[in-house]
Protein backbone atom coordinates (compact mmCIF):
# COMPACT_ATOMS: atom_id res chain seq x y z
CA UNK A 1 0.00 0.00 0.00
CA UNK A 2 1.33 3.27 -1.18
CA UNK A 3 1.02 6.95 1.10
CA UNK A 4 -1.82 7.81 -1.88
CA UNK A 5 -3.50 4.91 -1.03
CA UNK A 6 -3.00 5.34 2.86
CA UNK A 7 -4.29 8.74 2.26
CA UNK A 8 -7.61 7.62 0.71
CA UNK A 9 -8.17 5.62 4.24
CA UNK A 10 -9.06 8.74 6.07
CA UNK A 11 -9.72 7.19 9.61
CA UNK A 12 -12.41 9.65 10.89
CA UNK A 13 -13.04 9.27 14.58
CA UNK A 14 -15.29 6.12 16.29
CA UNK A 15 -13.77 4.95 12.67
CA UNK A 16 -11.42 2.44 13.95
CA UNK A 17 -8.27 0.85 12.29
CA UNK A 18 -9.19 -3.05 11.74
CA UNK A 19 -6.38 -5.50 12.67
CA UNK A 20 -5.24 -9.03 11.98
CA UNK A 21 -2.68 -11.72 12.42
CA UNK A 22 0.78 -11.41 11.19
CA UNK A 23 2.82 -14.51 12.39
CA UNK A 24 0.06 -14.97 15.36
CA UNK A 25 0.71 -11.47 16.89
CA UNK A 26 -2.10 -8.52 15.88
CA UNK A 27 -0.99 -5.54 13.66
CA UNK A 28 -3.18 -2.42 12.09
CA UNK A 29 -4.46 -4.07 9.23
CA UNK A 30 -2.47 -1.10 7.12
CA UNK A 31 0.35 -2.35 8.86
CA UNK A 32 -0.52 -6.24 7.68
CA UNK A 33 -0.65 -4.73 3.97
CA UNK A 34 2.25 -3.69 3.90
CA UNK A 35 4.49 -6.62 5.98
CA UNK A 36 6.75 -8.05 3.35
CA UNK A 37 8.27 -4.32 2.49
CA UNK A 38 8.48 -3.91 6.72
CA UNK A 39 10.45 -7.57 6.98
CA UNK A 40 12.53 -6.86 3.98
CA UNK A 41 13.43 -3.02 5.32
CA UNK A 42 17.23 -2.85 5.07
CA UNK A 43 19.24 -1.47 7.99
CA UNK A 44 22.65 -0.03 8.16
CA UNK A 45 24.56 -0.79 10.53
CA UNK A 46 24.75 2.43 12.06
CA UNK A 47 21.40 2.60 12.58
CA UNK A 48 20.40 3.13 16.18
CA UNK A 49 16.66 1.41 16.77
CA UNK A 50 14.84 2.57 19.82
CA UNK A 51 12.86 -0.70 20.78
CA UNK A 52 9.56 -0.89 23.24
CA UNK A 53 6.06 -2.62 24.00
CA UNK A 54 3.75 0.20 23.08
CA UNK A 55 3.31 2.74 26.15
CA UNK A 56 6.49 1.47 27.56
CA UNK A 57 8.50 4.81 27.65
CA UNK A 58 9.42 5.08 24.19
CA UNK A 59 9.23 8.79 23.63
CA UNK A 60 10.64 9.75 26.61
CA UNK A 61 13.72 7.30 25.42
CA UNK A 62 13.43 8.89 22.11
CA UNK A 63 13.83 12.57 23.85
CA UNK A 64 16.88 11.35 25.81
CA UNK A 65 18.56 9.71 23.19
CA UNK A 66 18.12 13.08 20.83
CA UNK A 67 19.72 15.17 23.18
CA UNK A 68 22.47 12.60 23.47
CA UNK A 69 23.08 12.59 19.53
CA UNK A 70 22.96 16.56 19.96
CA UNK A 71 24.56 17.55 23.23
CA UNK A 72 22.14 18.82 24.48
CA UNK A 73 21.32 21.16 22.41
CA UNK A 74 17.23 21.94 23.21
CA UNK A 75 16.80 23.67 20.26
CA UNK A 76 18.32 21.09 18.26
CA UNK A 77 15.76 18.29 19.16
CA UNK A 78 12.53 20.80 18.39
CA UNK A 79 13.61 20.68 15.31
CA UNK A 80 10.48 18.55 14.52
CA UNK A 81 7.94 16.38 16.16
CA UNK A 82 8.62 13.04 17.63
CA UNK A 83 6.88 10.36 14.93
CA UNK A 84 8.81 12.74 11.99
CA UNK A 85 12.23 12.65 14.10
CA UNK A 86 12.37 9.01 14.70
CA UNK A 87 10.46 7.19 11.70
CA UNK A 88 8.46 4.27 13.40
CA UNK A 89 9.07 1.28 10.80
CA UNK A 90 6.05 -0.33 10.63
CA UNK A 91 3.35 2.25 11.22
CA UNK A 92 1.63 3.49 8.68
CA UNK A 93 -1.63 6.07 8.84
CA UNK A 94 -3.29 8.62 6.80
CA UNK A 95 -1.55 12.06 6.40
CA UNK A 96 1.53 11.02 8.07
CA UNK A 97 4.41 9.44 5.87
CA UNK A 98 4.87 5.76 6.19
CA UNK A 99 7.62 4.82 8.83
CA UNK A 100 9.40 3.17 5.77
CA UNK A 101 8.93 6.07 3.76
CA UNK A 102 10.41 8.31 6.36
CA UNK A 103 13.44 5.79 7.50
CA UNK A 104 14.42 5.83 3.41
CA UNK A 105 14.52 9.50 3.06
CA UNK A 106 16.60 9.86 5.95
CA UNK A 107 19.97 10.76 6.38
CA UNK A 108 22.22 8.18 8.13
CA UNK A 109 22.95 7.79 11.24
CA UNK A 110 19.58 7.36 11.56
CA UNK A 111 17.40 6.71 15.04
CA UNK A 112 14.30 4.24 14.03
CA UNK A 113 11.59 3.03 16.29
CA UNK A 114 10.08 0.05 16.30
CA UNK A 115 7.48 -1.86 18.69
CA UNK A 116 7.61 -5.43 17.05
CA UNK A 117 8.52 -8.38 19.02
CA UNK A 118 11.80 -9.61 18.27
CA UNK A 119 10.69 -12.38 16.06
CA UNK A 120 8.51 -10.31 13.95
CA UNK A 121 11.71 -7.39 13.92
CA UNK A 122 13.20 -7.12 10.26
CA UNK A 123 15.77 -9.55 10.36
CA UNK A 124 18.36 -6.87 8.76
CA UNK A 125 18.54 -5.39 12.16
CA UNK A 126 20.66 -8.14 13.93
CA UNK A 127 22.66 -9.33 11.14
CA UNK A 128 23.77 -6.07 10.63
CA UNK A 129 24.66 -5.43 14.49
CA UNK A 130 22.52 -2.42 15.43
CA UNK A 131 22.77 -1.39 18.33
CA UNK A 132 19.15 -1.55 19.89
CA UNK A 133 17.98 0.46 23.08
CA UNK A 134 15.24 -1.52 24.56
CA UNK A 135 13.16 0.19 27.76
CA UNK A 136 10.39 -2.40 29.19
CA UNK A 137 7.83 -0.98 31.80
CA UNK A 138 5.60 -2.96 34.58
CA UNK A 139 2.90 -4.63 33.13
CA UNK A 140 0.37 -3.36 35.28
CA UNK A 141 1.02 0.48 34.29
CA UNK A 142 1.55 -0.32 30.84
CA UNK A 143 -1.66 -2.16 30.57
CA UNK A 144 -3.40 1.14 32.64
CA UNK A 145 -1.51 3.42 29.89
CA UNK A 146 -2.07 1.11 26.93
CA UNK A 147 -5.69 1.14 27.47
CA UNK A 148 -5.80 5.17 27.27
CA UNK A 149 -3.99 5.17 24.51
CA UNK A 150 -6.24 3.05 22.65
CA UNK A 151 -8.99 5.07 23.18
CA UNK A 152 -7.45 8.11 22.11
CA UNK A 153 -6.16 7.00 19.10
CA UNK A 154 -7.89 6.00 16.02
CA UNK A 155 -5.29 3.99 14.36
CA UNK A 156 -5.76 1.28 17.20
CA UNK A 157 -8.98 -0.27 18.01
CA UNK A 158 -10.93 0.42 20.26
CA UNK A 159 -10.30 -1.12 23.53
CA UNK A 160 -14.04 -1.61 24.70
CA UNK A 161 -14.74 -1.50 28.90
CA UNK A 162 -11.80 -1.65 31.34
CA UNK A 163 -13.06 -4.82 32.24
CA UNK A 164 -12.46 -6.10 28.34
CA UNK A 165 -9.34 -4.82 27.84
CA UNK A 166 -8.00 -6.37 30.91
CA UNK A 167 -8.77 -9.86 29.51
CA UNK A 168 -7.83 -8.30 26.06
CA UNK A 169 -4.63 -8.12 27.28
CA UNK A 170 -4.06 -10.84 29.41
CA UNK A 171 -4.63 -13.09 26.35
CA UNK A 172 -1.78 -11.18 24.28
CA UNK A 173 -4.96 -9.89 22.20
CA UNK A 174 -3.62 -6.69 21.70
CA UNK A 175 -1.69 -5.22 18.65
CA UNK A 176 1.86 -6.01 18.95
CA UNK A 177 0.91 -9.21 20.92
CA UNK A 178 1.44 -10.53 24.64
CA UNK A 179 3.26 -8.39 27.24
CA UNK A 180 4.85 -10.81 28.64
CA UNK A 181 6.20 -12.51 25.45
CA UNK A 182 7.33 -9.26 24.57
CA UNK A 183 9.65 -8.51 27.35
CA UNK A 184 11.17 -12.01 27.67
CA UNK A 185 11.87 -12.35 23.93
CA UNK A 186 13.88 -8.71 23.97
CA UNK A 187 15.62 -10.01 27.11
CA UNK A 188 16.73 -12.97 26.03
CA UNK A 189 18.15 -11.60 22.72
CA UNK A 190 20.19 -9.07 25.21
CA UNK A 191 23.23 -10.94 25.59
CA UNK A 192 23.62 -11.90 21.90
CA UNK A 193 22.96 -8.89 20.28
CA UNK A 194 24.08 -5.34 21.34
CA UNK A 195 21.04 -4.36 22.77
CA UNK A 196 21.08 -2.15 26.41
CA UNK A 197 17.59 -3.25 28.42
CA UNK A 198 16.37 -0.62 30.04
CA UNK A 199 13.37 -0.24 32.74
CA UNK A 200 10.66 2.89 32.87
CA UNK A 201 11.22 2.75 36.74
CA UNK A 202 14.80 2.87 37.10
CA UNK A 203 14.95 5.81 34.73
CA UNK A 204 12.07 7.33 37.33
CA UNK A 205 14.36 6.65 40.02
CA UNK A 206 17.58 7.97 38.94
CA UNK A 207 17.85 9.26 35.64
CA UNK A 208 20.85 10.46 35.74
CA UNK A 209 22.50 7.22 36.48
CA UNK A 210 20.24 5.51 33.15
CA UNK A 211 20.65 8.37 31.04
CA UNK A 212 24.72 7.97 31.52
CA UNK A 213 23.87 4.07 30.52
CA UNK A 214 22.32 5.42 27.54
CA UNK A 215 25.04 8.14 26.57
CA UNK A 216 28.02 5.33 27.08
CA UNK A 217 26.41 3.02 25.05
CA UNK A 218 25.09 5.38 22.10
CA UNK A 219 29.99 5.98 22.49
CA UNK A 220 28.91 9.82 23.26
CA UNK A 221 30.47 11.63 26.36
CA UNK A 222 29.16 14.41 27.40
CA UNK A 223 29.59 16.89 30.55
CA UNK A 224 27.72 17.30 34.30
CA UNK A 225 25.88 20.48 32.94
CA UNK A 226 24.60 18.49 29.21
CA UNK A 227 23.22 15.96 31.84
CA UNK A 228 21.67 18.34 33.82
CA UNK A 229 20.48 20.30 30.51
CA UNK A 230 19.15 16.44 29.38
CA UNK A 231 17.43 15.39 32.66
CA UNK A 232 15.24 18.87 32.86
CA UNK A 233 14.36 18.99 29.13
CA UNK A 234 12.97 14.75 29.47
CA UNK A 235 11.26 15.48 32.50
CA UNK A 236 7.75 14.55 32.51
CA UNK A 237 6.53 18.28 33.11
CA UNK A 238 8.75 19.55 30.73
CA UNK A 239 7.99 16.97 27.60
CA UNK A 240 3.99 17.33 28.42
CA UNK A 241 4.51 20.84 27.01
CA UNK A 242 6.83 20.57 24.49
CA UNK A 243 4.54 20.18 21.13
CA UNK A 244 8.10 18.43 19.74
CA UNK A 245 7.64 15.70 22.28
CA UNK A 246 3.86 15.61 23.57
CA UNK A 247 2.32 14.20 20.23
CA UNK A 248 -0.32 17.10 20.31
CA UNK A 249 0.99 17.77 16.49
CA UNK A 250 -0.49 14.52 14.82
CA UNK A 251 -4.02 15.10 13.08
CA UNK A 252 -6.63 15.36 15.41
CA UNK A 253 -8.48 12.50 13.71
CA UNK A 254 -6.24 10.14 14.46
CA UNK A 255 -4.89 11.49 18.34
CA UNK A 256 -7.72 13.13 20.12
CA UNK A 257 -5.92 14.67 23.52
CA UNK A 258 -9.47 15.70 24.93
CA UNK A 259 -10.26 11.57 25.40
CA UNK A 260 -6.97 11.13 27.06
CA UNK A 261 -3.60 12.88 26.74
CA UNK A 262 -0.51 11.26 25.18
CA UNK A 263 1.41 12.80 27.94
CA UNK A 264 -1.03 11.32 30.62
CA UNK A 265 0.63 10.81 34.12
CA UNK A 266 4.08 9.17 33.93
CA UNK A 267 3.79 8.07 36.74
CA UNK A 268 4.85 4.23 38.62
CA UNK A 269 1.68 2.54 40.41
CA UNK A 270 -0.79 4.17 38.61
CA UNK A 271 -2.04 0.52 37.91
CA UNK A 272 -3.62 0.92 42.24
CA UNK A 273 -6.02 3.28 40.83
CA UNK A 274 -7.78 0.94 37.90
CA UNK A 275 -7.18 -2.45 39.10
CA UNK A 276 -9.83 -4.53 41.83
CA UNK A 277 -8.67 -6.58 43.93
CA UNK A 278 -10.31 -9.59 42.00
CA UNK A 279 -8.56 -7.97 39.00
CA UNK A 280 -4.83 -7.48 41.00
CA UNK A 281 -5.22 -11.40 42.24
CA UNK A 282 -6.02 -13.07 38.69
CA UNK A 283 -2.93 -10.65 37.31
CA UNK A 284 -0.58 -11.75 40.00
CA UNK A 285 -1.61 -15.73 39.02
CA UNK A 286 -0.97 -15.20 35.53
CA UNK A 287 1.69 -13.26 35.32
CA UNK A 288 4.01 -15.80 38.10
CA UNK A 289 2.70 -18.47 35.27
CA UNK A 290 3.70 -16.60 32.00
CA UNK A 291 7.10 -15.09 33.46
CA UNK A 292 8.48 -18.55 35.38
CA UNK A 293 11.93 -19.51 34.79
CA UNK A 294 12.94 -16.09 33.52
CA UNK A 295 15.53 -13.91 35.14
CA UNK A 296 13.81 -10.99 33.91
CA UNK A 297 12.41 -9.34 37.04
CA UNK A 298 10.24 -5.42 37.25
CA UNK A 299 11.14 -3.12 40.52
CA UNK A 300 9.21 -4.91 43.63
CA UNK A 301 8.11 -1.53 45.07
CA UNK A 302 5.58 -0.90 41.75
P1 LIG B 1 1.15 7.15 30.99
O1 LIG B 1 0.05 6.85 30.05
O2 LIG B 1 1.22 6.19 32.13
O3 LIG B 1 1.16 8.56 31.45
P2 LIG B 1 5.18 5.61 24.82
O4 LIG B 1 6.03 6.79 24.54
O5 LIG B 1 5.88 4.30 24.76
O6 LIG B 1 3.92 5.65 24.03
O7 LIG B 1 4.77 5.70 26.36
C1 LIG B 1 3.91 6.71 26.82
C2 LIG B 1 3.92 6.65 28.32
O8 LIG B 1 5.18 7.18 28.80
C3 LIG B 1 2.84 7.53 28.94
O9 LIG B 1 2.52 6.93 30.20
C4 LIG B 1 3.59 8.84 29.08
O10 LIG B 1 3.00 9.74 29.99
C5 LIG B 1 4.93 8.32 29.59
N1 LIG B 1 6.01 9.29 29.44
C6 LIG B 1 6.35 9.99 28.35
N2 LIG B 1 7.37 10.84 28.63
C7 LIG B 1 7.66 10.66 29.93
C8 LIG B 1 8.61 11.26 30.82
N3 LIG B 1 9.43 12.23 30.43
N4 LIG B 1 8.62 10.85 32.11
C9 LIG B 1 7.80 9.86 32.53
N5 LIG B 1 6.88 9.27 31.74
C10 LIG B 1 6.80 9.67 30.46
Amino acid sequence: MDLKEMKSLNIKRNERIDVDYIKGILQPTPTCAIWDEIWNFQAKPDDLLISTYPKAGTTWTQEIVDMIENDGNIEKCKRAPTHLRFPFIEWIVPSIPSGLAQANAMPSPRTLKTHLPIQLLPPSFLEKGCKIIYMARNAKDNLVSYYHFQKMNAALPDPGTWEEYFEDFLEGKVCWGSWHDHVKGWWDAKDKYPILYLFYEDMKKSPKCEIRKIMEFMGKNLDEDALDKIIYHTSFDIMKKNPMANYTSVPGEIMDHSVSPFMRKGSVGDWKSYFTVAQNERFDKDYKKKMMGTTLTFCSSV
